[in-house]
């Protein structure tokens, strides 16, 4: 497996710097692509991760045609003609958020498998949500050596509560809600960027999907969808992780085709930090001097609250900023990890369960770390970019997951950084 090798402490990033498709997007989008008997789908600005290569090989187990062109950015796929109802382990237990097939699968057949999907570093993931949901759509669900069954001649539309707003229960339920017989609403959704972006597919295949992006969803279900052609949102988490890097090395960034409205709780926070954030024609840019910077108190929570997938990034950010920041993790349960590693890198801070108090403004040392999930990977490599010497940060195959050519991006910017194989610098 490769390795990043980053030559830190003087970089200051400049430059411009292009986003991709959101890779939180395109997997659900993906899932949705089961749903039309008749015409093809296309999806446009799609992002070339290996998450997508393993969502597009669940969509091919079931028997559907996908081809995706990377020159293009673009999938074609097409899902007419009969289909496979089960999702087998081997494809489903590369990816937690595969479980959003579930939905689809079992609105289209009335009947799917899926495998119960397997741990995660950053908490325990339960998907208690999404099976509630579906069982009160009329589904009869059984969990049995690994796998979940779901069967349901046609879903009945419900009006579901759900304790917690989260992404992948909504995105589920509302694929299913499609081809439900009547109404079904949703309390207290998700209100995701993504979510939003696939009630615009969704709609678009002839579904009829109401107050995405609010806390109602409400979906009357239809005799069947078509194809649609659709180009995935920008991704926020990508965009938003150029914000930080182009604060922490006092830089000057135009990050081109950001969406400030999807970014406000992290532009927000960068703005009360004293970073100057400054909408342009074409983007967003980012301009800062660290050592001006004051601490903060940062919270994550659903959307339109500050996202856990900025947490790890946010916090190398408050490790160059002098005094003591806060970061509270409320949404998963375990996602600190990225801060053991920042210790051996000389940062000074505590954790107590879901706080962490960190003591920023101490000059770090470069060191090998670890990365631990995605964004604890893009958050070690800007920690690299800031600390003095020389940081190799090894397990890429998490960064490989959400960033499309994290390291060439940062290069030209101006960071002193290479991707080696690891066993050309054992
Ligand atoms: N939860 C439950 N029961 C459920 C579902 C969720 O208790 O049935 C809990 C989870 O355990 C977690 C919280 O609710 O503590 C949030 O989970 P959610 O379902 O909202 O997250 P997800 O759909 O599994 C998506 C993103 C994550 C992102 C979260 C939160 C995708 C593919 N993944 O996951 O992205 O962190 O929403 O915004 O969209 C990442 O990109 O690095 C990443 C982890």
């Amino acid at each position: 497996m490769d390795k990043i090798i980053i030559e830190g402490g003087q970089t200051r990033l400049s430059g411009e710097v292009k986003i991709e498709g959101a890779k939180n997007a395109v997997l659900p989008l993906l899932a949705a692509t089961i749903l039309p008997t008749e015409g093809k789908t296309l999806l446009r600005n799609v992002p070339i991760l290996s998450d997508v290569f393993t969502m597009n090989n669940v969509v091919r187990g079931l028997n559907i045609q996908v081809d995706f062109d990377q020159a293009k950015n673009e999938i074609l796929v097409d899902a007419r003609g009969p289909i496979l109802d089960e999702a087998p382990y081997e494809y489903v237990s590369q990816m937690r958020a595969s479980i959003v097939v579930l939905g689809p699968i079992l609105a289209r057949q009335g009947h799917a498998k899926v495998s119960m999907p397997g741990g995660c570093t950053i908490g325990s993931r339960p998907i208690d949500l999404h099976l509630k949901g579906l069982e009160l759509m009329g589904a009869e669900i059984h969990q049995e050596g690994g796998d979940i069954t779901a069967k349901a001649d046609k879903l009945k539309g419900a009006t579901i509560y759900m304790d917690f707003p989260s992404v992948g229960a909504t995105q589920n339920l509302m694929m299913a809600a499609t081809l439900a017989d009547g109404v079904t609403v949703i309390e207290n959704a998700a209100r995701e960027p993504e979510i939003v972006d696939l009630a615009i597919l969704l709609n678009k295949m002839g579904a009829d999907v109401k107050g995405a992006g609010t806390e109602t969803l409400t979906i009357t279900g239809v005799k069947e969808l078509h194809g649609a052609e659709h180009d995935v949102v920008q991704d926020r988490i990508e965009a938003g992780t150029f914000m930080v890097a182009a604060a922490m090395t006092s830089g000057n960034v135009l990050i081109k085709d950001a969406i400030w409205e999807h970014n406000r709780p992290l532009l927000a926070k960068l703005m009360e930090m004293g970073v100057k954030a400054t909408e342009e024609k074409g983007g967003i840019r980012i301009q800062a001097n660290r050592d001006q910077l004051k601490p903060v108190t940062v919270k994550t929570l659903p959307h339109p609250g500050f996202p856990t997938d900025m947490q790890a990034q946010f916090t190398a950010l408050m490790a160059v900023v002098k005094g003591e920041s806060t970061m509270i993790e409320t949404v998963f349960e375990n996602r600190f990890q990225h801060l053991e590693e920042m210790r051996r890198m000389g940062l000074h801070l505590e954790i107590l369960r879901e706080t962490a108090l960190i003591h920023g403004g101490q000059q770090l040392q470069g060191a090998p770390v670890m990365s631990t999930d995605l964004r604890a990977s893009a958050a070690l490599i800007l920690t690299g970019m800031v600390a003095e010497g020389k940081t190799v940060v090894s397990k890429l195959n998490h960064l490989d997951r959400g960033y499309y050519q994290f390291h060439e991006k940062l290069k030209a910017l101006g960071a002193k950084i290479e991707r080696v194989s690891e066993d050309s610098h054992g």
